[in-house]
């Protein structure tokens, strides 16, 4: 890839991405990843993939290798049917090790209704791809539950209603994340933004044009106070545009 921005370099993506990320006292490091279109959707025809490519991809992996858990929400994981991420190799998963972090990102999904695919392949993932995904979920949602899950995921249940992410984060900390990868989709992304928990955007933007009516990265009301980020790098790959920014 060719970074633009601050100097102009070519340079491999794990050169572009590795950053220092300090995580808070009480919560880790929030990396937000996202693609759209040169118009701003997030999907066409209900997923993402379209709208990627090989340097999107490898970008992704990039990420992935950075991240001690992968946060993502319901709608998002049933729209993609959601893996478990292949175990970052060569130069990112050296870097991986020498951070000494589990080879495989830990993935959590957030589902308030519990209205979960038992079926998508995320849970049927073998012991060798490391820990049960988590689930995080509301009382409602844990009696809603298919008794699947006992076996293919951890459930934490945190209080009645909309599950609070900063619970959320805070129990990942605890459980020793560092760096969480949210991954979407934008009704996830909007709450996360609200509550000021994203550090960082990555910020794909595909050489696509596709119309239509989908959400942009954030889909909810309007902020009273729009939030403020700085941007830390650009490059490109592949007519791509990769952006990095900082919250500020
Ligand atoms: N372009 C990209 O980079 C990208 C990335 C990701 C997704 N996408 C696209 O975005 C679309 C899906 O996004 P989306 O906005 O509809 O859905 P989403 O944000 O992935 O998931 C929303 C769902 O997550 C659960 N959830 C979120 N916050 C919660 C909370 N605080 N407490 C409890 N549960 C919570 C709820 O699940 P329950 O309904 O189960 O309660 C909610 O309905 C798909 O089309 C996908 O392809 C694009």
């Amino acid at each position: 890839m060719k970074r633009i921005f601050p100097s102009e370099m070519n340079l491999d993506p794990i050169d572009f991405y590795d950053q220092v990320r300090t995580p808070h006292v009480d919560r880790p490091w929030l990396l937000l990843n996202m693609i759209t279109s040169i118009d701003g959707s997030t999907h066409i025809s209900g997923t993402s993939g379209g709208l990627g490519g090989p340097a999107d991809q490898r970008v992704l992996g990039t990420l992935r290798s950075f991240a001690d858990v992968i946060l993502v929400g319901s709608g998002t994981v049933h729209a993609e049917n959601y893996r478990t991420p292949h175990a970052p190799d060569g130069e990112s998963g050296k870097r991986r090790i020498e951070r000494k972090q589990d080879q495989h990102p830990r993935l959590a999904v957030l589902s308030g209704s519990g209205n979960l695919d038992s079926g998508i392949p995320m849970f049927d993932q073998d012991e060798s791809k490391g820990a049960k995904p988590l689930i995080y979920t509301s009382e409602n949602g844990n009696e809603n539950l298919s008794e699947n899950f006992q076996e293919k995921a951890e459930v934490v249940t945190l209080g009645v209603g909309p599950v609070d992410l900063s619970f959320v984060l805070r129990d990942l900390f605890d459980r020793g994340a560092k760096v969480v990868l949210a991954e979407g989709g934008p009704s996830l992304n909007h709450q996360l933004v609200e509550a000021q928990l994203v550090d960082e955007l990555c910020l794909t933007i595909s050489p696509l044009l596709v119309g239509g009516e989908s959400s942009s990265i954030i889909n909810g009301p309007v902020f009273s106070d729009p939030h403020q980020f700085q941007l830390n790098g650009l490059a490109t790959e592949d007519r791509f545009l990769f952006c990095r920014y900082l919250s500020k």
